[in-house]
């Protein structure tokens, strides 16, 4: 029996993948900026020579010609063409044991009408009525306890808020605190085969099998229960046993799973986007009394914070035809890798890129991607965080940071974020 508690396996799952995907992070902006101006079309693995960390073509890089590209046209171009730039490569590897409705890596028709199906449930009307659960969420299990010490590492709570929340809205039995910690430890360790080590990904491999089986058969017992309940509520997976479109409903094996896929996919890329809006928050000068006092720049802060920081930094698709882009023609079959964090910071679109301004108008931008793949979750994750940024404004007095401490900085090369985000408050 190991006594190692599930918290602390939340932890090291985190920190182990942050360090898969931290690579060669000094001054990456810089380094897309030399990109965009020189080369915006890159002949070569760029992630790998330059970054040095693994991409979602996961097992298959180095497998296929590859390409990066560095201008927000470009990248747009590239997102929102999912015909041409396809993501089923990304279930080529990993297919057999993630094994299920995952809709990251589907292309075409099945794509379009999964994506159809489970739309409904996460368009703002009915994200808005999960409001209440997720405010009870983070104030009562997060901010309200942390309250007498008046001061706090944030990111303390950035770990766990998205994955608790999600654990509620998914529909599970919240009489056993700690048991979402054991979920969202799964859930990260499903990422734990992708890896640069050839060593390390065979280890990897198996540590990430065991996760799926465990975080299936968990659910599977949820979906199970709620099935024969008449599925009445309104967690996720009585919204998703009730879905239809075009006739079709998803069976028990594909609500499990694609709710599984949610767990990764909600838990730290809200946590990274956590930890940029709090250190712009308390770093940029002015802005926490600015929106401390009208709270309608809260969805400003978070957009902005998604675009200056996106907590992924690039994107990659496999071309379905030779494809030609700024003058260079891409064979069909190769990688093109979407430099994310280069587009939202392309000065031919944003105004004084480099600097973070809440005021900017609003444009679209990448960090929850674009196009048919653009983040189904995207309404979810923007009210957890406009939740966790108004308890945290509504319930410590005077929150800023703590001189005792390090600032936080914001770091890694493929998931950016900061490590710890210490403050006070009077
Ligand atoms: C701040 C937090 C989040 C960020 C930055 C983020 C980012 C992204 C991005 C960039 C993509 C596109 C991937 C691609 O084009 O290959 C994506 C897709 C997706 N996201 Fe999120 N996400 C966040 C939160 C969430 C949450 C809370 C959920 C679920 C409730 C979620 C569920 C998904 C799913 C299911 C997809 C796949 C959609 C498809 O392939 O059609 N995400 N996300």
């Amino acid at each position: 029996m190991s006594n190692v508690s599930n918290a602390e396996k939340l932890e090291q799952a985190y920190a182990s993948v942050s360090d898969t995907y931290r690579g060669l992070t000094e001054d990456l902006y810089g380094a897309c900026r030399q990109m965009r101006e020189t080369t915006p079309v890159y002949e070569g693995d760029y992630i790998a020579k330059f970054l040095g960390v693994p991409t979602n073509a996961g097992l298959q890089a180095g497998t296929r010609p590859t390409y990066a590209v560095f201008k927000y046209q470009d990248v747009m171009n590239v997102l929102k063409d999912a015909k041409r730039f396809t993501s089923s490569f990304i279930l080529e590897g990993m297919g057999k044991v993630w094994d299920g409705l995952m809709i990251l890596g589907m292309d075409g028709e099945a794509h379009r009408h999964v994506r159809a199906l489970l739309q409904p449930a996460f368009m703002p009307d009915n994200v808005n009525k999960w409001r209440p659960k997720i405010d009870r969420v983070v104030r009562e299990d997060f901010v309200l306890p942390m309250l007498p010490k008046k001061k706090a590492d944030l990111m303390d709570m950035g770990l766990h808020f998205p994955v608790r929340v999600m654990y509620a809205l998914v529909g599970f039995p919240e009489n056993d605190a700690d048991e979402y910690n054991q979920y969202a430890a799964w859930a990260l360790s499903m990422l734990a085969a992708n890896q640069l080590d050839k060593a390390k990904a065979e280890e990897g491999r198996k540590i990430a099998a065991q996760s799926v089986k465990s975080l299936y058969d968990a659910l599977m017992v949820q979906v199970k229960q709620r099935r024969a309940e008449g599925a009445k509520g309104d967690d996720l997976i009585s919204r998703l046993i009730n879905a239809e479109y075009e006739g079709h409903k998803l069976d028990d094996h594909e609500v499990a799973t694609f709710a599984r896929s949610l767990l990764p996919a909600a838990g730290e890329t809200t946590t990274r986007t956590f930890s940029a809006a709090m250190t712009f928050l308390l770093t940029v000068p002015g802005l926490v009394e600015r929106v401390r006092s009208d709270r309608t720049l809260v969805p400003k802060l978070i957009d902005e914070a998604v675009r200056f920081e996106p907590s992924s930094t690039f994107k990659v698709r496999e071309t379905a035809e030779d494809v030609e882009i700024g003058g260079v023609t891409i064979p069909k079959g190769s990688f093109v890798q979407c430099m994310v964090a280069s587009a939202n910071r392309d000065p031919s679109v944003f105004e004084n890129p480099d600097v973070f301004d809440i005021d900017r108008r609003q444009k679209p931008s990448f960090g929850f991607g674009f196009g048919p793949h653009m983040c189904i979750g995207q309404f979810v994750a923007k009210l957890e965080l406009l939740c966790a940024i108004n308890a945290l404004l509504d319930l410590c007095p005077n929150l800023r940071l703590d001189p005792e401490q390090p600032s936080p900085r914001i770091e890694g090369a493929h998931l950016r974020g900061a490590k710890s985000v210490h403050v006070i408050w009077d």
